[in-house]
């Protein structure tokens, strides 16, 4: 029974066997439930008999028993001279928990806003880019993270974010990151927190904007205040009715959701209001580096570095799924952050770190967000061409820049469009679900519309998402 004992079979398999009552009762029930949770699949191969017993510190009969008898209850598969494996129709029963994580259904038309167009990662460049920075990374590269990034990372992008951005940096004032929501976790919750607490009074956020990023605020017990919108962006005069605000998150580049840019004199503005007030903006540049039709705008945080906390990411630019992102900081807030970070880096891996600044590094990274540009805005000159054609009578914004477009409904038909869309298998949110709640209709009118996100789905699905969406879009009145 069971395989040779020095055979290919010494696989390790951690059961963990209560302390008291029968060895082999114990060992059988051990084995069925990691079978049942499919953390033992069909055709793995268990270790030895022998091994076993010795790992559980069990006599070797009472092993060689357990695994006759599950053999036996057609559990196992034992073969002379090839070992015990798990049987073929021993088929794990779905654990609550599997079927809680397994995914959603996919919509059959994904036009969700915020997430690059995920077939388009450059993949080759990418793994090349990682080959050639494993190979020159120093050895100490494979040891703890430094808190404040790779440093390779930090002059890639310091240079990238001034050239590109405007952001005016040095390698010593970025703190590398998970991304945009991380920033601001590290900036306002905990113990530490750099801007949070009671003393730090509450937080001037735009009237709309991302509901994931408020959440995350009210969980460290930051309190917003909505600035209400309009043509121009912010309205930073509206900053003046509360004395208490000490901090303004923003999105200048491209107001998120609705697309415009924060006018000029707004950014100069805010800047006015900081140093009056001794107070600090940051600035969300999520999508910066996809505008179609004019100049970029720069970052606000290039008229004056003392006041403006500067965040980004590559959640737009290349993948969420890498996690990786920077704050530019004011030279006083760096140790300050980096106390918050803790003494090793926790979050950002350092391999990434060092795969992303070769990427930038050796121009990858402005060619990929080149053609990503042409790309994208092909997608919107398509999305508005057809809207033209089939639904000449919706108001589009917020097409200049980023990665999503902004169609105005007539009030009250927000939802039942959504309902529409939902039951068509498209998948879109409504201008609503952006909106804070403590704005009110004075302050701001109620705007219905749908956000649609035109970067989602791949190439050779996104012609036929817009025609179901043309498809929902409620006839001229
Ligand atoms: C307004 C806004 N800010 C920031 C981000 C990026 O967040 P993160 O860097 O945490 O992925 C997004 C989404 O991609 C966003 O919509």
């Amino acid at each position: 029974m069971a395989g040779p004992p020095d055979g290919p079979a010494g696989s390790d398999l951690h059961l963990e066997l209560p302390a008291t009552g029968g060895r082999r009762a114990a060992l059988m029930a051990a084995l069925r439930e990691a079978i049942r949770s499919g953390r033992l699949a069909p055709g793995t191969r268990l270790p030895p008999y022998r091994s076993l017993a010795a790992d559980l510190g069990i006599a070797r009969n009472t092993a060689a028993d357990a695994y006759a008898e599950l053999a036996a209850e057609g559990w196992l598969t034992a073969r002379q001279g090839s070992g015990t494996t798990v049987a073929d129709r021993a088929e794990p029963v779905a654990a609550t928990r599997a079927r809680r994580t397994s995914p959603s259904r996919r919509p059959a038309h994904d036009l969700i806003q915020g997430r690059p167009d995920a077939s388009a990662f450059p993949r080759a460049d990418w793994l090349a880019a990682g080959r050639r920075a494993l190979t020159s990374a120093p050895n100490e590269a494979f040891g703890p993270g430094d808190p404040q990034g790779r440093r390779e990372l930090r002059v890639a992008l310091a240079d990238y974010l001034a050239r590109a951005r405007g952001v005016r940096t040095d390698p010593e004032r970025i703190v590398v990151c998970s991304g945009v929501a991380h920033a601001l976790r590290l900036l306002f919750d905990g113990a530490g927190a750099v801007l949070g607490g009671p003393a730090a009074g509450p937080l001037a956020v735009e009237a709309y904007g991302l509901g994931f990023h408020r959440a995350l605020l009210a969980r460290a017990g930051v309190t917003t205040l909505p600035l209400p919108l309009d043509e121009d962006g912010a309205r930073i005069d509206a900053l003046a009715e509360h004395p208490t605000v000490r901090t303004a998150l923003l999105t200048p580049a491209h107001q998120f959701p609705t697309g415009g840019p924060l006018h000029a004199a707004r950014r100069a503005a805010v800047i006015d209001w900081a140093r009056g007030s001794g107070a600090l903006v940051l600035e969300d540049d999520y999508d910066g580096e996809f505008r179609y039709d004019r100049r970029p705008v720069g970052a606000v945080q290039g008229l004056d570095p003392e006041r403006v906390i500067y965040l980004g990411s590559v959640s737009k630019s290349l993948s969420p799924a890498l996690r990786l992102g920077w704050m530019v900081l004011p030279e006083q807030l760096v140790d300050r952050v980096l106390a918050v970070k803790g003494e090793r880096e926790a979050w950002a891996s350092a391999l990434d770190q060092l795969t992303l600044a070769e990427f930038i590094e050796s121009g990858g990274y402005d060619r990929h967000v080149r053609r990503m540009r042409r790309r994208y805005r092909d997608r919107r000159d398509h999305l508005l061409a057809e809207l033209a054609v089939r639904a000449p009578h919706i108001e589009v914004s917020g097409i200049a820049a980023g990665l999503h477009a902004v169609l105005r409904l007539a009030p009250g038909t927000e939802r039942s469009v959504l309902k529409a869309a939902a039951y068509r298998g498209l998948a879109l949110d409504g201008l609503a679900d952006y909106r804070h709640p403590l704005i009110g209709p004075d302050a701001m009118p109620v705007a219905d519309g749908l956000v649609v996100g035109y970067a989602t789905p791949a190439d050779h699905a996104y012609q036929a998402a817009v025609a179901a969406l043309c498809d929902v879009l409620p006839a001229p009145l």
